[in-house]
């Protein structure tokens, strides 16, 4: 190969491909029956394609496709791609949670990554916990890495109506509930909502975290936003397959981009895209492995003041196609670019600033200007007290402004079977101040801390016409999901954390303007409760959900496991004959 096309860096593929003995024989002859050419071991980057690609994530289900149109760009750009399959996590398909999964996905990236001879990786996801799985664990193996997401869907139509992900499902639902919609209709709603390939396209996780990563700098401007369907998306897989040949080059890795501004960015760009609650579990594990600190409180420091400027569901009306047609996500970074570092270097090789500085704005409606925000303030809220010493968090953006300060009498349910078995009860007593309080659905909990904290309103309150009461669980929430949610209480229930301790006709208050959650017992009745609590035998005695439950840490810490914080390179020193 020509001088001009060499890394400045010895690859690293060239130990598996450039030794000219019975190893570099063994590694080179196998791959060549896939008829690849001699030269193509010749010193050329060996690019990895990191699929997360399953029929059983229908919003990864066309990666295969996708990943066609990367090679094309690495083979252009001199490369060499080598599409690798890893686990796929489904969000509306896997029990008990997707999330259980997402550290176990991204101990099977990182290591499928470390033990392959590759020079640098393009990392193909969407659904949910696949994006910052993926992440999680390049930043463990610190090689060259990029990532191309899999879009949104088209806007769900139901009746001439735009419908959106998630969103309207917790609507219909309650409105079959509340007896405001038949079964029938309901189930029409189904074929109309997910009408194409791509991801939930509302401002859910998935949307939430494939904006981030282009805010982190992980991914070439636009990523975030470009429909599934649409072409421009496959020209972007194709300039990313480029894109990171020259990172090989320059030797341009996830910790030279992410950075503590770079993480900053992220949370600010939360706030301003109305973005997912999930987002600050995943942003901590992932700064975890890259081994930037952030905390918690980093989110309500760095995120409260920012508005909300992108009038997308579920915090708005419009959904994640009118926000590409909008100008995107670079021209959101354009109207708040005095909030953001826009010195903050990304994949493109050059700062934020330089890869959003052609980007416009086409419609206000959607992408709100400073002066008219969708929400003033729209940061995610940290919430301390003695019912969350270690933390909790709430979506203001998201709630009914009223509930934000409340005080009222808790109605407990011991564990999600005992909600859903009373919930709907004549007899519960629950009227609209009471605050509903779940328990035992936190990371080692349920496990996994799945999506139940925005539990559904008794039946009785919603044939009332009311819509939202103050909820409080170790729980996370869909990012599609809305209401007076307070959520990821540390420590959870399950770990006895006071919440394990609340009894019926407890009075809380939430008082998200001074950040606190306050269970109104004195503390000798905390310490005597605290002593008359037991632990619950844990179900799970073998294989990866034990693992999980040994050592997940808490959401205020990213619910990772403890022992996959930081990062090993990529140094492989044995071979393997
Ligand atoms: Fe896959 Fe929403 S369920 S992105």
């Amino acid at each position: 190969m020509s001088d001009e096309n060499k890394s400045k860096k010895p690859l690293r593929s060239q130990e598996w491909y450039g030794k000219l003995d019975k190893d570099g024989f063994i590694h080179r002859s196998w791959m060549k029956n896939q008829g690849l050419p001699d030269h193509s071991f010749d010193g050329r980057p060996i690019i990895g394609i990191c699929n997360s690609w399953s029929e059983l994530t229908p919003c990864n289900a066309h990666l295969r496709e996708l990943a066609e149109y990367v090679k094309r760009g690495v083979w252009e750009a001199g490369g060499v791609p080598l599409e690798f399959p890893v686990m796929s996590l489904g969000e509306t398909q896997m029990k008990p949670t997707a999330m259980l999964f997402r550290n176990l996905m991204s101990m099977d990236v990182e290591e499928s990554i470390r033990a392959y001879g590759m020079d640098g990786v393009v990392l193909l996801g969407g659904c949910d916990k696949t994006t910052p799985a993926q992440l999680m664990g390049a930043c463990s193996v610190d090689l060259p890495a990029i990532v191309v997401s899999s879009g949104p869907m088209l806007n769900g139509k139901y009746r001439g109506k735009d419908i959106g992900s998630g969103t309207d499902v917790w609507k219909f639902s309650e409105a079959v509930r509340g007896g405001k919609m038949s079964l029938d209709e309901f189930m029409r709603a189904e074929s109309g909502m997910s009408r194409s390939r791509g991801t939930c396209m509302t401002m859910g996780t998935a949307s939430t975290m494939s904006c981030l990563t282009e805010a982190l700098g992980m991914s070439l401007p636009e990523n975030g936003t470009l429909p599934a369907v649409d072409a421009r998306r496959q020209a972007l897989a194709h300039l990313t397959g480029m894109r990171i040949v020259e990172m090989v080059k320059e030797d341009l890795k996830p910790s030279d981009i992410l950075t503590k501004s770079a993480f900053e960015n992220a949370i600010r760009a939360n706030a301003a895209i109305g973005g997912s609650t999930n987002a600050v579990v995943h942003l901590l594990a992932i700064a975890g492995r890259v081994g930037v600190e952030l905390t918690l409180d980093d989110w309500d420091r760095i995120g409260a003041e920012i508005p909300c400027l992108v009038d997308l569901m579920p915090s708005g009306r419009f959904l994640m196609e009118d926000f590409h047609y909008a100008g995107g996500f670079p021209a959101l970074i354009q109207r708040l670019q005095d909030e953001f570092d826009m010195q903050a270097m990304t994949v493109s090789g050059s700062s934020l600033a330089d890869s959003t500085k052609e980007a416009e704005c086409f419609n206000d409606e959607v992408i709100r200007p400073l002066d008219k925000p969708l929400r003033k303030k729209a940061g995610i809220a940290v919430l301390k007290g003695n019912l969350c010493p270690q933390g909790a968090i709430i979506k203001p953006s998201a709630a009914t402004p009223a509930l934000l300060q409340h005080t009222g009498k808790a109605v407990v349910f011991e564990n999600i079977e005992d909600y859903k078995a009373r919930i709907d009860s004549p007899e519960l007593e629950v009227g609209k101040d009471s605050i509903l309080v779940l328990k035992g659905c936190g990371p080692k909990g349920y496990p996994g801390m799945p999506e139940v904290g925005n539990m559904a309103l008794p039946s009785k309150l919603l044939e009332q016409g009311i819509t939202d009461m103050v909820r409080i669980s170790d729980a996370r929430m869909s990012g599609t999901a809305f209401g007076t949610v307070v959520l990821h209480v540390a420590p959870e229930a399950t770990m006895g954390g006071p919440l394990a301790l609340v009894k019926n006709g407890d009075e809380i208050t939430l008082d998200v303007a001074g950040r606190g959650l306050h269970l109104h017992i004195s503390d000798e009745e905390m310490a005597e409760r605290q002593a008359n609590w037991q632990a619950q035998e844990s179900e799970y005695h073998r294989g990866y959900a034990k693992l999980y439950i040994d050592h997940v840490m808490q959401a205020d810490r990213g619910a990772d496991l403890d022992f996959l914080v930081g990062k090993s390179g990529s140094k492989v020193s044995r071979e393997s004959h």
